[in-house]
């Protein structure tokens, strides 16, 4: 990279948790379209898995993820061991608040301290020009621009828009997990935010999704879509619908402008 550097091409990196699909292929495309060079982490970052969390059974492929990115012409992949982001002796954690404090903050309390602190970790050490996260996750957005923004760092932070597949469910890693009659009821998910996003109550969405087989609805909200305070109707912001629900055992997350 220090060669890339010293003739003068910018780099793009994509951070990702590996399990690869289409949503990352996307992000690995923009990044190529914006900078000379695209560098893809690999890292399941343990920080930010609460002790009851899936880290032990999240999808991992290695094979199939350097086999993708070699298919989409990714010039490095970077899969660090755990040892190297977190040698004998880290002891440093970002705390976050602000857009890391509802929604997803509060039902995973632990989760954005550890995104934080992990991808300001992997952008200290790459140094690339700018870095690529998908609308997917669409507060981890909001909370690592507000880091970036926070702690002055010096990489452009870019978002790319969720891909979906044709029925509406949008791309995740953890869709591996859906047994095939959860798979078919998923989308409903998007059928929910979206009719929100059109005017539908909150509420009555979130009982439609229940009565097609959610198990629970964490939450289902019109927020701002920069700070992820309460929407003030008529505010003129931006505004974003986002959801959690399970699935079975499955926890799904979604968003849609509005
Ligand atoms: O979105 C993800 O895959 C992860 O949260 C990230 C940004 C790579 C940090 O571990």
């Amino acid at each position: 990279m220090a060669q890339w550097r010293a003739g003068g091409d910018t780099i793009a990196l994509v951070p990702t948790m590996g399990a690869l699909h289409a949503g990352h292929i996307a992000l690995v495309a923009a990044a190529l379209a914006l900078a000379d060079r695209a560098v893809v982490s690999i890292f399941v970052n343990p920080t930010q898995f609460a002790p009851h969390e899936d880290l032990a059974r999240y999808p991992r492929d290695e094979a199939g993820d350097l086999a993708k990115l070699a298919g989409a012409g990714a010039h490095l992949v970077w899969a660090p061991p755990v040892a190297e982001i977190y040698p004998e002796g880290f002891a440093t954690r970002l705390e976050v608040g602000g857009a890391a404090l509802p929604l997803e903050g509060a039902f995973r309390p632990h989760h954005f301290g550890g995104v934080a602190t992990v991808v300001c970790k992997l952008l200290m050490s790459a140094m690339p020009d700018m870095a690529l996260f998908g609308e997917k996750d669409f507060q981890q957005l909001a909370v690592i621009r507000q880091m970036a923004r926070d702690l002055v760092l010096p990489v452009s932070i870019r978002s790319v828009p969720t891909v979906r597949e044709h029925d509406g469910l949008a791309l995740s890693s953890r869709n591996a997990y859906l047994t095939e009659d959860e798979r078919y009821i998923a989308p409903m998910l998007y059928k929910a935010i979206s009719d929100v996003a059109r005017g539908r109550d909150p509420r009555d969405a979130a009982s439609a999704l229940l009565a097609a087989g959610f198990a629970k609805v964490d939450y289902i909200e019109v927020r701002d879509a920069e700070t992820l305070a309460p929407f003030v109707p008529g505010s003129g912001r931006p505004g974003r619908v986002l959801a959690a629900a399970w699935l079975g055992k499955t926890r799904l997350i979604d968003n849609v402008a509005c």
